[in-house]
């Protein structure tokens, strides 16, 4: 059992302050929400400023590898190498790559080229070529910290069609970034993701989405880019999760490698492309902690 806490209590976020002098009136709004039929998020799901300021400082490192990336990147270079940079670059920072090991993945990054939309395994085979376009997806631990962010980059230049892909896979992600403020729903920066992708033709995946992170690589809430304004979960400050949809040329359908069970490829073989930052939702805002 537990006790219902009192205004003079500690706050249970352990700031030391008493609960009324804390996190009391934002709880009370929470509870208004729910009372509405909304989901809200519980307190697992809202981290300190002490935990924020971790993970910032994870996803420094976790930026700091993707302009390592974005410098050495090249045609000519296999994935495999792009594995051997993110994970010089992350160690000689004293982090982890979060991916190595993580339910079984066997590199420190993930790497997707074309109509792979992600999760693809870094390999001595894959060789950049002139025209692809890889999502480079790289998450750092740092002091228990967990950040996650990736990019698009597009080998050398490419059709003015996956160029097109590529900027509107990022507009969609900034246009979800900007419906990031309390008290509005996840569902309103799905929303904006989704429009922007149907206006320019394309699809979001539905099966796949971003997630809470920071304490764990991947927390409470599954983050979706496909829901209606007003639904899913309502925005708190102190929540921390990724805002990565994956936006399809064609259709949104996709399916796993089974040879591999990781790599995600289009159903309909055209190309895809993601970006990702983690945010954090602010007292008026958001603050993009990795990008
Ligand atoms: N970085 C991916 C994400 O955005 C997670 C990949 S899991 C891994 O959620 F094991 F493949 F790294
Ligand atoms: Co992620």
């Amino acid at each position: 059992m537990h006790k219902k806490l009192e205004r003079n209590d500690p706050c249970w976020c352990g700031s030391g302050k008493k609960y009324k002098a804390c996190h009391m009136r934002m709880d009370e709004k929470i509870r208004s929400f729910a009372l509405e039929g909304h989901i809200v998020p519980d307190h697992s799901m809202i981290k300190t400023k002490e935990q924020i300021d971790g993970i910032r400082e994870s996803g420094k490192i976790n930026i700091a590898v993707l302009d390592y990336v974005a410098e050495h990147i090249r045609p000519g270079m296999s994935t495999a190498e792009i594995d051997r940079l993110v994970e010089e670059k992350t160690r000689a920072c004293d982090a982890v790559p979060a991916p190595l090991g993580y339910e079984g993945f066997p590199k420190s990054v993930c790497t997707s080229i074309n109509d792979q939309v992600c999760h693809g395994i870094p390999s001595e085979d894959v060789i950049l070529q002139e025209g692809d376009i890889v999502n480079v997806d790289v998450s750092t631990i740092y002091k228990g910290y967990f950040s996650d962010s990736s990019r698009m980059f597009i080998i050398d230049s490419t059709t003015p069609e996956r160029e097109k892909l590529v900027r509107v896979a990022k507009e969609c992600m900034e246009a979800g970034i900007r419906e990031v403020k309390p008290w509005q729903f996840l569902g309103d920066m799905a929303d904006a993701v989704n429009s922007h992708a149907k206006e320019n033709g394309y699809s979001v995946v539905v099966d796949i989405g971003g997630h809470g992170v920071g304490l764990e690589f991947h927390e409470d809430p599954f983050v979706s880019y496909v829901a209606p304004k007003g639904t899913e979960m309502l925005m708190v400050p102190g929540m921390v999760f990724t805002i990565e949809p994956m936006v399809n040329a064609g259709s949104a359908d996709v399916y796993v490698d089974e040879s591999d069970d990781w790599t995600i490829y289009t159903e309909d073989g055209q190309p895809s492309a993601q970006w990702e930052v983690t945010v954090a939702v602010t007292e008026d805002g958001y603050e993009i902690l990795a990008y």
